[in-house]
């Protein structure tokens, strides 16, 4: 019998009485990425590696900078800093003298990182007015497929996606969910290495969601290594290896959905509703100098406090709302989910 899990960008290969621990070198390296839009800074500094075979991550709320990101990875957008490297061996077939991966930047090697490449942006590239198949065709040949691969590729996506029986059908009338799966199947039509999913998701029913997470993993089995972008860590935590969380173009914390849970997992969240509800005087006068550390977020017409300090914090608050004169109405003590763990990393400054 033979377990294997992957760990930390190891493979660990457990047969009875032996393991076995793989070394798997990363596919892509980000390294020191800032990207600007005139003088705006939009990514700062962003450094991540990508293990092959793995389903990576992007987690942020709107605005975050998820898709400059993923943009300025396969190269549609040049940084003004940092570089991003892919493995160049795949293509020329041959490693260093020492026999370790060769990397290229998606700059410099642009066709190459063309080919390695599979993107599905945010907004569908497809053209309403093609049929399924017409679609698939086109963007195989912006990749110079040869006419056999191109067939052959076709019909394995075809039937990968769930496609087959709408081949003949305009794009311009599939279901949103049916357009999405044409959408990442034409990403797929040159069989990169890499495919890059932006929100790929978003605006879709669970049921329809459900279906494309089961594609997703689907076409991960079969080898290719894949990063996306989504708003929802909840709905990302059961298909992802490991997650990046970013904030204003920063990454805040990068790690495996358990490891983040149990990181975590010590502290705890108030969520409390008073009234008048001045949750900003409150959370000031709750931060006063020798206090025990807290985040915070106000949601709606709750302040959310998060904190390892559970019993002190609520001491100070009970009496803070009463120094204030809050009526207190309502107040909760849990532990957080992902969601609102990722709502915790936003809320810090
Ligand atoms: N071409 C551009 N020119 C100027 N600013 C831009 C451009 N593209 C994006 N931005 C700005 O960069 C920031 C990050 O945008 P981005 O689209 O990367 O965020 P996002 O995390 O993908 O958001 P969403 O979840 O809404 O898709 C935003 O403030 C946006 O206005
Ligand atoms: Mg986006």
């Amino acid at each position: 019998m033979t377990a294997t899990f992957f760990f930390h960008g190891k493979l660990y290969i457990c047969r009875p009485y032996y393991l076995f621990v793989m070394e798997r070198p990363p596919i892509l390296k980000v390294q020191r990425l800032t990207k600007r839009f005139c003088k705006k800074t939009i990514l700062r500094d962003i450094s991540l590696d990508i293990i092959e075979g793995e389903i990576f991550g992007i987690v942020g709320s709107s605005g975050s900078g998820k898709t400059t990101l993923l943009k300025t990875i396969v190269g549609y957008l040049a940084p003004e800093q940092g570089d991003v490297k892919f493995r160049y061996d795949y293509y020329v077939k041959k490693k260093d003298k020492d026999g370790k991966p060769l990397y290229a930047s998606v700059y410099r090697q642009q066709q190459m990182a063309r080919s390695t490449f599979g993107f599905a942006s945010q907004e569908p590239s497809i053209y309403p007015k093609l049929t399924v198949k017409e679609n698939l065709k086109y963007f195989g040949s912006l990749y110079k497929l040869k006419k056999k691969a191109l067939e052959s590729n076709i019909d394995i996506l075809l039937a990968l996606m769930d496609l087959k029986g709408s081949q003949k059908t305009l794009a311009g009338e599939l279901s949103g969910g049916m357009e999405r799966r044409l959408d990442i199947a034409c990403a797929l039509i040159h069989d990169p290495e890499i495919l890059i999913l932006d929100e790929p998701t978003s605006d879709l029913d669970p049921l329809l969601r459900d279906h494309i997470w089961s594609l997703v993993q689907k076409i991960n089995k079969k080898g290719t290594t894949i990063i996306m972008a989504s708003h929802h860590l909840s709905e990302v935590e059961n298909f992802c290896s490991r997650i990046a969380i970013i904030k204003d173009g920063r990454i805040v914390d990068v790690a495996s959905p358990a490891r983040l849970k149990t990181k975590y997992a010590e502290s705890q969240q108030i969520k409390i509703q008073s009234y008048p509800g001045s949750y900003a005087n409150i959370v000031k006068s709750l931060k006063k100098p020798g206090s025990k550390p807290f985040e915070f977020n106000i949601k709606g017409s709750e302040l959310i406090l998060y904190s390892d300090y559970t019993q002190e914090i609520m001491h100070e608050l009970l009496h803070t709302l009463e120094v204030l004169k809050e009526e207190l109405i309502d107040i909760k003590v849990s532990r957080p989910g992902l969601d609102e763990l990722f709502l915790k990393l936003n809320a810090r400054k």
